[in-house]
C-alpha cells in the first residue's frame, strides 16, 4: 500500500513508519516540520499529490498540561487537524485512521470502557481530541477512530517509555497508584493499525494490549523487574499529591468489542509487550556502546 502517515518522528509514527517498511509499503513519512496538521491548505496539497492509499494521522498535540493552558493550539491541532486530513483523504479516495484517547473518558466507571460507553472528557486535551474524532468522521466516511492509551516505544518521551533508561541513570522516580489505564506497545499498535488500514472498515477501534490494565505503579514495578532493577527507586504518590495542571481519569482502561466480531486476534499482554520493549532497548544500548 502507499501510506502516509503524519507526526512520523513521534513514538507511534516512528513504530508505524518502520512496521510500514517491513511490510515492502510505499511510506511517506511527514514529521511536524514537513507537514503541520492545523494547515489546510498545505494537507490538501500533499494530500492531494501523494494520493496515497491511505492517510494514518499519529500527529497530536499530546502535552496533555500544555492543553490545558492553550486549549487555542490544542484545538487547532487535535480537533481541527483530523478535521483536515479527513477532507483532504476524502478528495483522494483515500482511507484515514487518526488516532485518539483513553482521555475521552471521564475514568469514573468501574472496569474497561468499550463502545458503548459515552466518551465525557474531563481535560482540555481530552476535549480536543474527542472534537477530532467526530469532526473527521463527520467530513469522512471512510474514517477510522483508534483509540489507544498508555503507549510506550522507542523513542516515546511520556512516563512509561523512560522508567527503565531514568532509573538506569539513577533517577527517584514518582509512580503514580490510582490511575489506571491498559498499556499499549508501540509496536502492536502499528501493526494493528496497519491490519486497520488495509480492512478499511470505517468505525471506532479500542487498540490496546490485552491483560487486566495497570496503574503507573504496577507498570513501574514490572518494567523494573523485567529490566533486573531494584524498585527502591520509586516513591509511589497520589495522582492529586502532583498538583499537576489537568485532571486525569482515575480509571481509563479499555476493551474492543468490535474487533473480535471482525476476527481480530487481541494483542498480545502488555507485559509481553513490555519484555519486548527492554530487550529491544538492551540491545539498541549495546549497539551504540560498540
Ligand atoms: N503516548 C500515549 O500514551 C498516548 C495515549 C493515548 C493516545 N495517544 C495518541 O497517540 C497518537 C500518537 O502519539 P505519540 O504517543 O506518538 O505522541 P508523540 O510522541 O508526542 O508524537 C506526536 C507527534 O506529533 C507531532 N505534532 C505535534 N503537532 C503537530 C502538528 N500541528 N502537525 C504535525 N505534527 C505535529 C509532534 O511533533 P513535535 O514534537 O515536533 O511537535 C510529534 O512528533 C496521538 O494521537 C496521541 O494523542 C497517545
Amino acid at each position: 500500500m502507499k501510506i502516509l502517515i503524519t507526526g512520523a518522528s513521534g513514538l507511534v509514527g516512528r513504530a508505524l513508519a518502520r512496521e510500514c517498511s517491513g511490510r515492502g509499503d510505499e511510506v511517506l513519512a511527514y514529521d511536524h516540520k514537513a507537514l503541520d496538521i492545523g494547515e489546510p491548505d498545505a494537507v490538501e496539497t500533499v494530500i492531494g499529490e501523494q494520493r496515497p492509499d491511505a492517510v494514518i494521522n499519529c500527529a497530536a498535540w499530546t502535552d496533555v498540561d500544555g492543553c490545558e493552558s492553550d486549549p487555542d493550539r490544542a484545538q487547532r491541532v487535535n480537533a481541527l487537524g483530523p478535521e483536515n486530513l479527513a477532507r483532504a483523504s476524502r478528495n483522494a479516495g483515500a482511507v484515514l485512521i487518526t488516532i485518539s484517547t483513553d482521555y475521552v473518558f471521564d475514568g469514573r466507571k468501574d472496569g474497561f470502557y468499550t463502545q458503548r460507553d459515552q466518551p465525557s472528557p474531563i481535560s482540555v486535551y481530552g476535549h480536543s481530541k474527542l472534537e477530532g474524532e467526530r469532526r473527521a468522521q463527520a467530513a469522512h466516511a471512510r474514517t477510522i477512530v483508534v483509540r489507544s492509551g498508555f503507549i510506550f516505544g522507542p523513542g516515546g518521551k511520556n512516563f512509561l517509555s523512560n522508567v527503565v533508561s531514568l532509573a538506569e541513570r539513577g533517577a527517584k522516580l514518582k509512580a503514580i497508584r490510582d490511575c489506571w489505564g491498559t498499556p499499549t506497545y508501540g509496536r502492536d499498535l502499528a501493526r494493528r493499525l496497519r491490519e486497520l488500514a488495509e480492512l478499511d472498515l470505517p468505525g471506532i477501534y479500542h487498540v490496546v494490549n490485552s491483560g487486566d490494565g495497570a496503574s503507573f505503579e504496577t507498570f513501574s514495578v514490572e518494567a523494573l523487574r523485567l529490566a533486573g532493577l531494584s524498585t527502591d527507586i520509586l516513591e509511589v504518590v497520589t495522582n492529586d499529591s502532583l498538583g499537576r495542571p489537568a485532571p486525569r481519569p482515575r480509571n481509563s482502561r479499555m476493551k474492543c468489542l468490535l474487533s473480535p466480531a471482525i476476527g481480530l486476534a487481541p494483542l498480545r499482554s502488555w507485559q509481553e509487550g513490555l519484555a519486548h520493549f527492554i530487550r529491544e532497548s538492551h540491545k539498541q544500548a549495546l549497539k551504540t556502546q560498540i
